[in-house]
């Protein structure tokens, strides 16, 4: 990515919700020089940290929102299925110039497809009641007012969380079910497909909604395979779905009950964003070496 003067320079971003992506996020804005203000539940010891947490009503103070022009979004709905930050800030945001919002939402409300291939342009039909509460906080977003952009998002991995660290924490379980396939996308293209689209705002047509995913869906089963070689290892036998499932939580099993191919023909031909991963040999590669470097795989290759 460029480093160059452009519509971001001198922007104040807030991260609502520093989990997996909105920490990589955070870290990608601080390097280029940007200022970012992050929120988790708990009090931490990073000085541009505050809490948010609308589970038991603890608001930021009102000098975080001073001067902040930019707002990412990454708390997913609480147990109601509604949205916090809606629930709780949006007056707080009605009242301050934003010049944008990013919301990370799923491409779970597309629901099943089959296997086909589903983009920004065909109609949600969300299959779970998740879904269908999430379906509502994008609808909500958009009526809001604010300045909002959607990111649809297929399963999110990286560094820290992928197959990789699962094969190593003994937390994977090899299933297999006959023309099941998923979409992915590694954290990092998350960032770079946001920052390259608020970078080059004034040149690209504005797009509310946006699939971030990467060029290859494919079997579950093909991605755990191909750690196990990564990491020298042989894959125990794969257990075909119908069997593993009794063992499965009610929510393990709903991700098996959609079948789909997510497009980024969106972000990746119409709006020129090339993937950093294009799909998960490469990106699944990035997330051994960050393992090996980080010594996390001692005493265990
Ligand atoms: N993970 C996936 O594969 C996936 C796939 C598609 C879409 N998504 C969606 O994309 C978004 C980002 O995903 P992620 O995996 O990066 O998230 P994550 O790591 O789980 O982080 C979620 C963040 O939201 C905060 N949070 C949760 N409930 C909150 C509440 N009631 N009030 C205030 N803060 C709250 C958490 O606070 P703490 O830091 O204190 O925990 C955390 O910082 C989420 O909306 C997620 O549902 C995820």
């Amino acid at each position: 990515m460029k480093n160059t003067a452009s519509s971001i320079d001198n922007k104040k971003f807030l991260i609502l919700g520093c989990g997996f992506s909105g920490s990589f996020f955070a870290k990608t804005i601080r390097k280029l020089g940007l200022t970012a203000l992050t929120s988790s539940r708990s009090e931490s010891k990073d000085p541009n940290s505050f809490v948010f947490n609308s589970e038991n009503g603890i608001v930021p103070n009102k000098k975080i929102f001073d001067g902040v022009t930019h707002i990412l979004n990454c708390i997913p709905p609480d147990t109601n299925g509604e949205d916090p930050v809606l629930n709780i800030l949006k007056n707080e945001l009605k009242s301050l110039s934003l010049e944008w919002i990013g919301y990370l939402s799923t491409t779970g409300v597309y629901g099943d497809t089959n296997g086909d291939w589903v983009s920004e342009s065909d109609q949600p039909n969300p299959l779970q009641r998740r879904s269908l509460k999430r379906l509502n906080c994008e609808k909500e977003w958009v009526e809001s007012g604010l300045p909002v952009q959607i990111f649809r998002l297929p399963g999110i991995y990286g560094p820290g969380r992928s197959t990789v660290e699962a094969i190593k924490n003994q937390k994977i379980r090899v299933i297999t079910k006959k023309n099941q396939i998923f979409s992915r996308i590694h954290v990092a293209d998350i960032t770079n497909a946001i920052i390259y689209l608020l970078k080059n705002k004034d040149s690209l047509k504005f797009h509310q909604i946006i699939n971030i995913a990467d060029d290859k869906p494919c079997s579950q089963i093909e991605v755990i395979q191909y750690c196990y070689d990564l990491l020298g290892l042989k894959m125990p036998k794969p257990i075909f779905f119908e069997e593993a499932k009794k063992d499965l939580s009610p929510i393990a099993q709903s991700f098996w009950m959609e079948n789909r191919r997510v497009s980024n023909k969106l972000l990746c031909e119409t709006l020129g964003y090339k993937l950093i991963y294009k799909n998960y040999r490469e990106g699944l590669k990035n997330c051994f070496l960050n393992s090996l470097k980080k010594n996390k795989l001692k005493n265990f290759l």
